[in-house]
């Protein structure tokens, strides 16, 4: 069974992928020498942060080389600085063949499952292994098939000749492969492949040599050249599968069919500790590759004391992949606790991070970043837009003015322009509040507004209305 390793979403089919926040990001710009590419139009959509880029570029390296299992790395930075967008372009950097789980810290409150229970399965998705099984094979065109049929119908033996280029050689058939054989429709001509282990007859196509003597047949035939070399070949098939997804399949009470709906309930610690087992004695054989992924852990600080140091020890066992962290808290209280510490993370998990910063932009990046979504959302700004867009994203956010974009275009286009125009984003801007002026506006009436305790006053002279009730 090969099942896909990425469920995130993270870089995996990014023809579908919906216009989203990062949607322009395809990797983190680096040239050969994992050096920042400078130029917009080569970079994968990554402006400026060049020292990130740079320090991601080094974890990338190690994530491919398999050097950095079980490390962390923090992204900390002012909001809208690239800190989310760092860590998916490092998942498209990674490909496909890495997993990659992306998480934010408040998802595993949500699950009906223990904190530490869904931190274990994000950890488990963010390992890989890949299966190798060795396959022995019978491979070459039929050239007869003899079946004799006792008259007491009871007993059925017959014999398969079948050739390569280079030889031909003839099968005693049992009543199991006789029946494979004319179930799959086999008849000479057919270049068929036969699983000695399982007896699994598949039929691959149909001889070149053999391609005159239909003229009546469909379309879908393939004719393929006839096979060279010996009858018996090897073949080795690789599976690409998660840890957790191997956790579902042999979870009893789940059966694999969990994995699709995501509703996996706890996983027995005991399910997991065979399976440790079993993998490690897959890896001494060579049958098993175990290629230690990505979690990202964004707005880590959602997360509280007990998942701090559940993340700790996590990082020590064997089997861990690489914890990426990102935060824009400075020094602030760790949840669940009475202390601050830096990032709000506890000392221990700090001490083995390798802390990644990201710088604020200048208005000429905001420019560019702005320009860059503007061509993702299909929308086509004047130069004075991008220009007023620019100054709000510095004297407000990056994000509010990238909101204002698909905004200024659907006033645009009310007024069946196809271009922004400056006064599509001044009106788009007196719409809708960037988090200053709602604060403003707030502290001005904040008597309207429900508060904490329920209670609001509709009109100045009225005395506070209880709605709590
Ligand atoms: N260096 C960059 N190059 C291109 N786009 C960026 C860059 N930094 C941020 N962005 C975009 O700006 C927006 C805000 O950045 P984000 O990564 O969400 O910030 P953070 O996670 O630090 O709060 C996102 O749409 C992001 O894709
Ligand atoms: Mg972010």
């Amino acid at each position: 069974m090969s099942i896909s390793v990425k469920d995130n979403g993270a870089g995996a089919s990014h023809e579908l992928a919906l216009i989203a926040a990062h949607s322009h990001i395809q990797g983190l710009g680096l040239d050969a020498n994992l050096q920042p590419k400078t130029a917009a139009a080569n970079s994968q959509g990554m402006v400026g942060q060049l020292k990130a880029r740079r320090a991601m570029g080094v974890i990338q390296k190690m994530i491919t080389e398999g050097k950095i299992a079980g490390r962390a790395i923090l992204l900390t930075g002012p909001p809208s600085t690239g800190k989310t967008a760092l860590a998916m372009g490092l998942a498209q950097a990674l490909g496909a063949n890495i997993p990659f789980t992306s998480i934010t810290g408040s998802e595993i409150f949500s699950k009906e499952i223990s904190k530490t229970e869904a931190l274990t399965q994000f950890f488990r998705k963010s390992i890989g292994v890949t299966i190798k099984e060795e396959t022995e094979l019978i491979e070459g065109e039929v050239v007869e098939i003899s079946i004799d049929r006792s008259l007491t119908g009871g007993h059925q033996q017959g014999k398969l000749t079948i050739k390569t280029t280079d030889m031909e050689t003839i099968y005693e058939l049992g009543h199991k492969m006789i029946e494979q054989l004319t179930k799959a429709k086999v008849i000479a001509g057919d270049i068929i492949s036969i699983d000695k282990a399982s007896g699994k007859i598949s039929r691959m196509g149909r001889s070149f040599a053999r391609a005159r003597d239909y003229d009546a047949m469909g379309s879908d035939v393939q004719f393929l050249q006839c096979p060279e070399g010996e009858l018996q070949t090897r073949k080795t098939t690789t599976h690409d599968i998660s840890l957790h997804e191997i956790d579902v399949i042999n979870s009893r009470s789940q059966g694999f069919l969990a994995i699709f709906s995501g509703d996996t309930g706890e996983i027995p610690s005991q399910v997991r500790d065979q399976i440790n087992t079993k993998i490690a004695e897959w890896k001494e054989e060579s049958k098993a590759d175990i290629n230690p992924g990505v979690l990202f852990i964004d707005e880590c600080h959602m997360l509280d004391i007990e998942c701090f140091s559940f993340i700790n020890r996590a990082l020590e066992s064997e089997l861990a992949p690489i914890v990426i962290m990102a935060t824009n808290k400075g020094i602030s209280r760790t949840r669940g606790t009475n202390y601050t510490s830096p990032h709000g993370l506890p000392m221990d998990l700090i001490d083995r991070s390798i802390i990644i910063q990201t710088q604020p932009y200048g208005q000429e990046e905001l420019a560019s970043i702005l320009a860059i979504r503007a061509i993702e959302e299909e929308v086509e700004l004047a130069t004075e837009a991008v220009q007023l867009l620019t100054k709000i994203a510095v004297e407000t956010s990056l994000r509010y003015a990238a909101n204002l974009i698909s905004v200024s275009s659907q006033i645009a286009s009310k007024r069946k322009s196809k271009i922004v125009e400056l006064n599509d984003v001044k009106r788009s801007y007196m719409l809708f509040l960037d988090a200053g002026r709602s604060v403003g506006f707030l502290e001005e009436f904040a008597t309207q507004y429900i508060d904490d305790g329920g209670k609001v006053r509709i009109s100045q002279d009225e005395d506070k209305m209880d709605t709590s009730a």
